[in-house]
């Protein structure tokens, strides 16, 4: 068997995915003899692969769509943040199975960090677009954050009630017609639905409904300019966009794998948006 370690992103399809690229990036600048790959893996082939990986040499994989939720039952140990968010993103094989992860909300917070330099989660409430997987991830990352109000407002409402109190406070929900309203005092507002992606339609708010005192992010990244952070800083808010989100929930998983922790510099932005 191979000592070069390995590891890998699991998916279906995966041929989108930017974390072999990403990964590639630091094992190249940190000279790391390791391997990166994407795995196509169909559902019915999900538990095989977790048990024959291991054996092959890889130390763990990413997980992305359709696997994130169907890998919990699977693992023999489950972080507290990944139940909460009932999904998993980051795997790591041990000698007893495997302990799954979830570091998209650490990557949510560590992209507004470093993004927005001395930004205070308990400034004021956070408007929260969208309930879906994203959606959960930021705002079990808010709550822990301490932000003392958090206004969850999707466009199908049962959704955002359904994780209003499956979460509890400080969640409360606000209607999707009434969006414009509660950002008007927001201090900070996030974009987790796929509105203004390339292709689907943008968000329908004003410059004028934004408090300029807050901080916007989005955390689509494609286009990196999306039309909320263009409304935001017409506004004079400041603003992150969401490419700084991929890149920091995937460092946790290399630091574990292949024993270094990566950085994520400019160059490897260029390097993510050229591929
Ligand atoms: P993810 O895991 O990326 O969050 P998801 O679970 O499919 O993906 O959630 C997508 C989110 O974008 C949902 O909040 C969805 O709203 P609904 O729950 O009403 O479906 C939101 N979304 C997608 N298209 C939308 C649109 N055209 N208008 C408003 N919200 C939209």
């Amino acid at each position: 068997m191979t000592t070069v370690p390995l590891a890998g992103v699991i998916g279906a399809p995966i041929g989108h995915s930017k974390s072999p690229l990403l990964h590639g990036h630091w094992l190249r600048v940190l000279g790391i003899r390791g391997h990166y790959v994407p795995l196509d893996i169909a559902a019915e082939d999900l538990t095989t692969c977790l048990a024959t990986l291991p054996r092959m040499g890889f130390r763990g994989v990413n997980v992305t769509i359709p696997h994130k939720e169907a890998v919990l039952p699977l693992a023999a140990e489950v972080s507290a943040r990944a139940r909460r968010i009932g999904a998993a993103n980051t795997l790591t094989f041990g000698t007893g199975g495997f302990h799954a992860d979830n570091t998209d909300g650490e990557g949510f917070m560590e992209n507004l960090r470093q993004g927005a330099p001395g930004w205070d989660p308990a400034a004021g409430p956070a408007l929260v677009l969208g309930a879906g997987g994203a959606s959960r991830a930021v705002v079990v990352a808010l709550q822990d954050a301490g932000v003392p109000e958090i206004r969850l407002c999707n466009r199908t409402l049962t959704r955002a009630q359904a994780l209003a109190r499956e979460f509890g406070a400080p969640v409360t929900v606000v209607d999707w017609a009434d969006k414009a309203v509660a950002a008007g005092d927001a201090a900070l507002l996030v974009n987790t639905t796929s509105l203004g992606m390339q292709g689907q339609s943008p968000l329908d708010l004003r410059p004028d409904a934004l408090n300029p005192q807050a901080l916007v992010t989005d955390i689509v990244y494609s286009p990196l300019e999306t039309p909320l952070l263009q409304i935001a800083r017409a506004r004079g808010c400041r603003t992150v966009d969401g490419l700084g989100m991929l890149l920091h929930q995937a460092v946790p998983g290399f630091e574990r794998w292949f024993g270094q922790r990566p950085s994520v510099t400019d160059e490897l932005r260029a390097a993510v948006l050229a591929g």
